[in-house]
């Protein structure tokens, strides 16, 4: 279910706000009656028109991108740095990041049309993995690797239990590559973790997320996923 300002977005026609608007209006209907609220859900089943015409739905259409970093996931910026928009120049689709990685991290990001595919993916029950690597200052030892493991806790909340595995450390330059495994989503989540051992983050791509990996593809790069990708995707978060 999605919001019907959402929809009618998303078919084209027009912004969120002036969406809102003709809903206000009274100019939307769904399944033949005016609804004037904003709060609406519709499905994908409930007919919309829009002042008598009925909503074309835009097909869904799903990609993977190797995210550069300096690069913004969000769809405009009013700072005018680079988003993840500009590496998908062709699409015409109102496409948008499945979530988000940071403007300095680098590495794998979905981006769809599909809101509720985007919803599936990002509720935190469904626990898709994510897998991180990391550059951190100084060599952690075990025992900080530990507190990452078992949890620990953020301002916001304790962090799910994570895997760790210490893939090489540099003892010259005292800085260690480290694998980090998780399956949550917050805000700056891997930075945190890494900033309360005392081994902050210098470098951070995200390697893997559920089965997708970013083989094949070079940073600024972009391929659609395939129709089972996209179907394992689901099966993986209904399943959860
Ligand atoms: N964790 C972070 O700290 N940054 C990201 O971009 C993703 C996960």
């Amino acid at each position: 279910m999605e919001r019907l300002q959402k929809v009618i977005a998303h078919a084209g026609i027009a912004s969120r706000r002036k969406a809102e608007a003709l809903i206000l209006e009274g100019k939307v209907k769904v399944n033949g009656k005016v609804v004037k609220e904003l709060g609406v859900k519709v499905s994908n089943t409930d007919r919309v028109e829009v002042e008598g015409v009925p909503l074309e739905k835009e097909q869904p259409v799903y990609f993977l991108f190797y995210k550069p970093r300096g690069v913004i996931s969000s769809v405009s910026d009013e700072k005018g740095r680079k988003t993840v928009m500009d590496f998908f120049p062709q699409i015409k689709e109102r496409i948008y990041p499945v979530g988000r990685l940071d403007y300095d991290t680098s590495g794998l990001l979905l981006l769809t049309n599909d809101g509720e595919f985007a919803n599936l993916l990002m509720h935190p029950r469904n626990e898709i993995e994510k897998e991180y690597i990391a550059k951190v200052k100084g060599i952690p030892l075990r025992e900080n690797l530990r507190s990452l493991e078992k949890g620990m806790m953020l301002e916001d909340g304790k962090t799910a239990p994570a895997r760790t595995k210490v893939i090489s450390v540099d003892k010259k330059k005292g800085t260690a590559i480290v694998q980090l495994t998780i399956h949550e989503g917050k805000n700056r989540q891997v930075r945190r973790m890494f900033e309360a051992i005392g081994h902050p983050v210098l470098k951070l791509r995200r390697e893997r997320y559920a089965f997708l990996t970013l083989r094949g593809l070079k940073a600024g790069e972009t391929r659609e996923l395939t129709g089972h990708e996209v179907k394992q995707l689901r099966f993986l978060a209904e399943s959860n």
